[in-house]
């Protein structure tokens, strides 16, 4: 079974998909880490984040991998080719880097190709940008996930504060954040929007326990 949870940065998904994950016994796959990592390695080795070729290469050729902390369900740790990179792919470099790289097509088919092998090894919540409209379109479940920018930005400062890693400069943020939401929202090749039969959640003001759980109730009566 599938749960796919789609929406713009700083909705929530991450802490939504690993709660949901946790409680259902499901595993978890965090697709915009994969587009973050392959960010990172292009700035690492000094590819240009326009060489589609190169960049396709190392989605294809360099392979992402996650893995746990000791006592930890979730698999928070990201590696790419080997070496882990969960921390540096929240920096603002990559931050600002990774929507150019993520809108490649050749990108996001070998992207596509490694998140359906992942996930065809049991079941799965999956967040990203279009899992429910492109990954997986027959998911069980599909959650589009939304907030106000100003609380998406607020989210994701604290997040980076408490990572230790990124921008805590609210203006940033907010202004990286809405440029992300362009990037991805505009593309020709699965730009962010909802899937028709999602079920669209606004976290606005909202605890998030409450949008977690409506999302368990919802995947335990669609399993
Ligand atoms: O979710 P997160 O903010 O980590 O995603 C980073 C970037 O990866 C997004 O801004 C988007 O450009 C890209 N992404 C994507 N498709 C996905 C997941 C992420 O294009 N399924």
């Amino acid at each position: 079974m599938i749960i796919a949870i789609d929406g713009p940065s700083g909705a929530g998904k991450s802490t939504v998909a690993k709660a949901v994950a946790t409680k259902l016994g499901f595993n978890c796959l965090d697709t915009g880490a994969m587009y973050r990592s392959v960010a990172w390695y292009a700035l690492e080795h000094g590819i240009s984040l326009d060489d589609a070729s190169s960049l396709g290469d190392i989605a294809a050729n360099r392979p992402i991998s996650f893995g746990h902390c000791e006592g930890d369900p979730v698999p928070r740790r990201v590696f790419i080719d080997g070496e882990e990179v969960t921390d540096v792919i929240r920096t603002a470099d990559v931050d600002r880097s990774v929507s150019t790289v993520s809108a490649h097509p050749c990108v996001r088919e070998a992207l596509l190709e490694q998140q359906r092998r992942i996930a065809s090894e049991g079941n799965y919540v999956i967040e990203g940008r279009d899992i429910g409209t492109v990954v997986f379109p027959n998911a069980e479940l599909k959650v589009f996930l939304t907030a106000s920018n100003e609380e998406r930005a607020r989210r994701r400062v604290l997040q980076n504060e408490q990572r230790g890693v990124g921008s805590v400069d609210f203006e940033e943020v907010l202004a990286d954040i809405l440029r992300r939401d362009e990037l991805d929202s505009s593309r020709q090749n699965a730009p962010l929007v909802a899937a028709e039969d999602a079920l669209l959640l606004d976290s606005t003001g909202r605890d998030i326990a409450d949008v977690i759980e409506e999302i368990c109730e919802r995947g335990a009566r669609a399993c």
